[in-house]
């Protein structure tokens, strides 16, 4: 039996079991006020669950069969239970709902720490009410319900109206979702008056033996290990024939290189597969299924797919339908930084009843799609190349990860995807965190890639191979293999159609073994999965097969300088005692930077936990990672900003230091990742081109104080900035300079633009503004501005090696082979007389450690600089400040807070550039847009801008 037929047995298993379980249970009684009735009354119509209530299975005395009656909890003693007015929480996150904790109060401080674990060592019971409006409409074949499940964590039983449904063995796993037909145990039609109850018993969560979700050492664990349901458990109507998969799979063939991206493809074709039922145990019926294809967005496709001829089940019987339509010119969908997003939808519907004008429908269900093609192709180095539409496509991204309660909100994952595209990257990374299926409609919007797949460090990797678990290894079981088997699937139908999909990774730190990899590609290939499958993160090994996974994994997590990105021979066949360097793809790795502003650290630390900061550089703190890891405390990033900017002389002094540490720090590594991308010309001198980064990590699942590009509290600080001047996202050209071979490189990360470039590059030292060295350039015709790739475009800036102390290099772009009009891009580096040494052989896992410390020290002597601030224009919602710097000094560092009447942050924000040095008597305009009004969240209204800077007085600007 081939792994996708045992799943299918397995499935009508699952369902022949739900309706073995036929008592006469339909259950009449009066439905308790307030229950909700769920819009479920067509076919192909489906509502979640909308409110839990949970508590310990501790307290609780009744068995959960019984308490699964309606009404079994009468509303006088439903004070013993905590009420959650969602759809789905974890235990934790139900607890927070219920208002049991805040997380402004767990956050604080080392407050989560006090929490008791062990009441979360028990089951925890989620109990609701809701009645059914039964069937809208007299259809000809019967009516059924199926209760379907998302996941839940770690593994559950469920009960409906007194009857048990499910047990843990089968539902298990945080992915592992399920469908069950209860038509035999609910009560639907009686209006208002029918209500149904249900009960899930949620077990607790180990991660070394559950399939769960897990934090590894990023953080502190959440209390109750992320138990419970935490995505939607919702209850489907459907006619006799059930639609219960399917996929889209959209083939066409991309415009050629260097067409406008606006250009549609061609021979556009649909295939929608679907895996279809008879629910009924009475008899055969036929049934026929056709599929609508429209196009969003404006592009116009709307083609129907042929329907099927009439096709007989048997009770029970299962088949496979195929149906294809076929959609000239496609509009195409990119990635953000490459074109548009347009979207096409895919509409099936299964009907009964014989010819298709006495049909009745009995099923429909539809996905989203769009038209992108994305291939992989592993070098000889062992280097993946990722293409989307044929292009070769160098992913910049990071890892993301959900709140550390599992709690979703649409509006601030889009302001977390903005601020990603914002910061001009393309890519998140899901290291198993593969969030709520809401997750993929907004990244397919935003054209922000995601790079899915499992999980390191615990049972989703328990190998005997795997060395980085506690022994004896906890290896899979049958049935743990079924589990798995089971949340592939999952995870597959509903991730496949997105076009924002770049691959999936079946291993992070290892690889799956041959039997998992057989698995894990069957339900892929089933599922209709048109994106790379990758065999692991890192280079530890690889299944036959899938083969090698071309990422690599060395490190560094914690802070190296910025000439380690560099400090390789880009013409050297391997590299790999270099580790994290700019060459290959890099699968999570960084300078561990990003240290929140003061406004986001007073939200979590107390005003000791502040002094620590800066006062004990070397101490282990709560809001670091766990205390077993390496990353528990600051001292790494700590004594190289002792070593580089200067003991602090206060916390203001300190924070303004982490700060340009921190921008310097992920500011060189992405400039190095772009530097080296060259996989367009054939002429590439670059044996191992950079190919992909994914910093570690994008965001924090609580407030942290490292490992993220922005912080828990969404303010944009060092470390984002860093990476915003790094990618250019200005106008996707970029001036990079190489701290190693001390060039410019000139990085052009667009499909379609080119010509002539003037580069400009000006070195003055920082304490006396006195020019170092000057020099500009138009490009040769050889080395035109050309899109997709990067080289170099000064081979050496004239005045390094005549550095004293500290000097300022500004490089400019001009468009043209003249410097006029307004630069494509600007670019300050504050650099020092001579590099940090490097001593790679002393590397470990997660650092390369650094011999000999370069000094930034003068920088606490720069003379003092007048800057003023000027609100020059508000268009829409954005507003333009021009900085303009009226002294002989330059003005390092100058950063612009928007702030709301109060003095309070106001975020999500994004500023065009922040955290700028201007040159002598330099102007520069930044816009300034607050985010919050256009997703609908709740925030401070900005009314003035906040400057500071590292010689620049503090100043307000009213707005
Ligand atoms: C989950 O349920 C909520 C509440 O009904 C709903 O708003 C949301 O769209 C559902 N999401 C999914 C993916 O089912
Ligand atoms: C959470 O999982 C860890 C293992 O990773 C385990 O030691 C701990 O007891 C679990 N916590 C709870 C509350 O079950
Ligand atoms: C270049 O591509 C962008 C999309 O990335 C598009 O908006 C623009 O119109 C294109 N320009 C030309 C000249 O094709
Ligand atoms: C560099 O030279 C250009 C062209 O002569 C001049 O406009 C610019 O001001 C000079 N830069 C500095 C910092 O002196």
């Amino acid at each position: 039996m081939s792994a996708a037929t045992a799943a299918m047995a397995r499935a009508a298993a699952l369902l022949a079991g739900a309706v073995a379980v036929s008592a006469a249970v339909r259950n009449a009684g009066a439905a308790a006020a307030g229950v909700s009735v769920l819009p479920v009354s067509l076919p192909g119509s489906v509502a979640a669950i909308p409110t839990w209530d949970v508590q310990s299975s501790a307290k609780i005395t009744q068995d959960p069969a019984g308490l699964s009656k309606p009404g079994a909890v009468p509303p006088s003693s439903s004070d013993s239970w905590y009420h959650a007015p969602v759809s789905r929480c974890t235990v934790m996150g139900c607890l927070l709902e219920a208002g049991v904790y805040n997380d402004s109060d767990l956050f604080f401080s080392d407050h989560m720490a006090a929490i008791d674990k062990k009441q979360f060592q028990v089951p925890w019971l989620y109990r609701s009410e809701f009645a059914l409006p039964g069937a809208a409409t007299n259809t000809s074949s019967s009516t059924h319900y199926l209760l379907e499940t998302n996941g839940i964590t770690s593994r559950a039983d469920i009960y409906v109206n007194g009857q048990q449904v499910a047990d843990k063995a089968t539902q298990s796993g945080a992915y592992g979702g399920h469908v069950y037909d209860v038509t035999a145990l609910v009560a639907a039609g009686g209006g208002d008056n029918t209500s149904n109850g249900i009960v899930v018993r949620a077990y607790p969560t180990d991660y070394l033996k559950d399939f769960a979700i897990g934090f590894v050492d990023w953080n502190p664990y959440p209390p109750d290990n992320g138990t419970g349901v935490w995505r939607n458990m919702t209850l489907r109507q459907t006619g006799s024939v059930t639609i219960e998969s399917f996929s889209v799979v959209a083939n066409f063939t991309p415009p050629a290189a260097g067409a406008a991206s606006t250009t549609t493809g061609s021979n556009g074709v649909v295939t929608i597969k679907a895996r279809v039922r008879n629910l009924d145990k009475s008899g055969s019926v036929s049934f026929v299924a056709e599929a609508d294809v429209t196009g969003g967005d404006g592009s116009a496709a709307a083609v129907t797919a042929k329907a099927a001829p009439p096709t007989t089940l048997a009770a029970g019987q299962v088949t496979l339908v195929t149906l294809t339509a076929a959609v000239a010119s496609p509009a195409v969908w990119w990635p953000r930084q490459w074109g548009g997003q347009p979207l096409y939808k895919a509409q099936l519907r299964v009907s009964t009843g014989g010819g298709s004008s006495a049909a009745t429908l009995s099923d429909t269900a539809s996905k989203s799609f769009g038209f992108r093609q994305v291939s992989s192709v592993v070098s000889s180095a062992d280097d993946i190349l990722f293409s989307v539409n044929g292009r070769p496509f160098q992913v910049l991204g990071g890892g993301y990860t959900p709140d550390v309660f599992l709690r979703w909100d649409a509006a601030r994952f889009e302001a977390h995807a903005r601020y990603t595209l914002d910061m001009g990257l393309n890519t998140i990374r899901l290291e198993g965190k593969m969030e709520q299926p809401e997750l993929y409609d907004v990244t397919d919007r935003l054209g922000l890639m995601v790079l899915p797949g499992w999980e390191c460090c615990d049972k989703w990797e328990a190998w005997t191979y795997n060395d980085n678990l506690p022994t004896p290894v906890p290896v899979w079981s049958d049935a743990d293999y079924a589990t798995a088997n089971a949340s592939m699937r999952h995870e597959a139908g509903m991730q496949q159609s997105h076009p924002s999909l770049l691959g999936f990774l079946v291993g992070s730190d290892f690889w799956p073994n041959d039997r998992a990899t057989g698995i894990y590609t069957a339900a892929l290939a089933d599922a209709g999965w048109q994106a790379p499958v990758v065999a692991s993160a890192a280079k530890a090994g690889y299944s036959k097969a899938l083969g090698p996974g071309g990422m690599k994994m060395p490190g560094p997590y914690d802070w190296v300088p910025p000439n380690y990105w560099y400090d390789f021979d880009p013409q050297a066949a391997s590299d790999d005692d270099r580790y994290g360097a700019a060459f290959g793809f890099g699968s999570e790795q960084g300078p561990g930077g990003g240290t929140p502003a003061l406004s986001s650290l007073r939200r979590f630390l107390s005003a000791a936990d502040l002094d620590d900061l800066w006062r004990s550089p070397g101490k282990g703190l709560y809001h670091m990672s766990t205390a077993e890891s390496s990353f528990h405390n600051r001292s790494i990033f700590n004594t190289a900003l002792w070593q580089r900017y200067g003991a602090p002389r206060s916390l203001d002094d300190y924070l303004l230091k982490t700060q340009m540490a921190d921008y310097e720090a992920t500011r060189a590594e992405f400039e190095a990742f772009a530097a080296n991308w060259a996989p367009a010309t054939a002429a590439s001198s670059k044996a191992r081109p950079a190919t992909g980064l994914i910093y570690w990590m994008l965001n924090g699942a609580w407030p942290a104080l490292h490992w993220a590009l922005f912080d828990y509290y969404m303010h944009p600080a060092g470390a984002y900035y860093g990476v915003k001047a790094a990618t250019g996202s200005r106008s996707l050209e970029h001036l990079v300079y190489d701290y190693v071979h001390k060039s410019v490189v000139l990085v052009n990360r667009s499909q379609n633009v080119t010509g002539a470039r003037t580069v400009r590059a000006e070195l003055i030292s920082a304490l006396d503004g006195k020019v170092l060295g000057n020099t500009t350039t138009t490009t040769s015709d050889k080395l035109q501005s050309t899109p997709n790739t990067s080289h170099t475009v000064l081979a050496s800036v004239p005045g390094i090696a005549s550095i004293a102390d500290v000097a300022l290099l500004r490089l400019t772009l001009f468009e043209g082979s003249s410097p006029t009009g307004e630069p494509l891009d600007r670019n300050v580096y504050w650099l020092s007389a001579g590099l940090d040494t490097l001593d790679w052989e002393s590397s470990s896992w997660y650092c390369t450690p650094v011999s000999k410390y370069a000094s930034l020290q003068a920088l606490d002597r720069l003379p003092a600089a007048n800057v003023t601030a000027t609100v020059t224009a508000t268009v829409g919602g954005r507003k333009t400040v021009v900085l303009e710097n009226r002294s002989a000094a330059p003005a390092v560092f100058v950063s612009l807070d928007l702030v709301d009447a109060a003095g309070a942050d106001v975020v999500p924000v994004t500023w065009s550039d922040n955290y700028v040095t201007l040159f002598p008597y330099e102007t520069l305009a930044l816009t300034v847009e607050e985010l919050a009004p256009q997703l609908g969240m709740r925030a401070a209204v900005g009314t003035a801008v906040q400057l500071s800077g590292k010689n620049v007085a503090a100043a307000t600007l009213a707005l």
